[in-house]
């Protein structure tokens, strides 16, 4: 029942812009669909992502900071997506359970079955139907990060954001050496590897306008089974 797709990859790929236009497609067309994100996507949610990303929490032990991943997205999950997916509906997430498993395992070591576990606690076992990984360098990817929240309309409380809703945002995680960074690109590249039917993998460095173009064409075949909003049974 719905589809459920997710966005995966470093800072700064443009997740958030391209979740963005897929969602805007496909509302346009009248497509039931929600854009969501983790850690976040309700309001436990989010006052467990401020815990979890907060920049002076760094004491945070690695289970206390998988633990809490897990609590978002438990929450995330059976009081937003699920029920969504259960009606019928799209539900688009910037971010998922498999930046924790590139997170927290290839990128810091934490042990890849554990993480695995906690996930399908988490989840109940549901799994994106597709995941777009959208790959660049890490160091690419900050510096784009870097670079957008240097820009006026950053600052400028007037001048409404580039992409809204979302602000820039510098986070704890982000915040961590380039090595890291990269472990964690390695990890995202090995778990599209072990499920190369669920995720499809995009260059980055394409144009806005290309990548949005390359995620629809891969969506549409997948939309067959989605009732548009004033077509729903009666
Ligand atoms: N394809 C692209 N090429 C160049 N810059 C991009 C592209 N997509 C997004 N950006 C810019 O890169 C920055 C990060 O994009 P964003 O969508 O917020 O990435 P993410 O959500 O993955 O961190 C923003 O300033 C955005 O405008
Ligand atoms: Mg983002």
């Amino acid at each position: 029942m719905g589809l459920f797709i997710t966005f995966e990859g470093p800072e700064g790929s443009g997740k958030s812009t391209q979740a963005r236009r897929l969602y805007e497609r496909l509302a346009a067309q009248g497509y039931p669909v929600i854009l969501t994100r983790e850690p976040g996507g309700t309001p436990i949610s989010d006052m467990i992502r401020r815990i979890v990303l907060d920049l002076r929490h760094n004491e945070m032990d690695p289970t206390t900071e998988s633990l809490l991943f897990s609590a978002a997205r438990a929450q995330h999950v059976a009081e937003r997506i699920r029920p969504y997916l259960r009606l019928g509906g799209i539900v688009i997430c910037d971010r998922f359970a498999d930046s924790m498993l590139a997170y927290q395992g290839y990128g810091s070591g934490r042990d890849l079955d554990e993480l695995e576990t906690l996930t399908r606690i988490a989840t109940g076992g549901l799994k994106p139907d597709l995941t777009f990984y959208l790959d660049l360098p890490a160091a690419e990817g900050l510096e784009r990060k870097r670079r957008a929240a240097e820009r006026p309309e950053a600052r400028n409380p007037l001048v409404p954001p580039v992409a809204p809703p979302e602000r820039v945002e510098w986070n704890r995680l982000d915040a961590r050496d380039l090595d890291y960074h990269e472990r964690v690109r390695a990890g995202f590249l090995e778990l599209a590897r072990r499920e190369p039917a669920r995720w499809r993998i995009l260059d980055a460095h394409l144009s806005v306008d290309e990548l949005a173009e390359r995620i629809w064409q891969t969506v549409v075949p997948l939309l067959a089974g989605i009732k548009p909003v004033g077509e729903q049974a009666t």
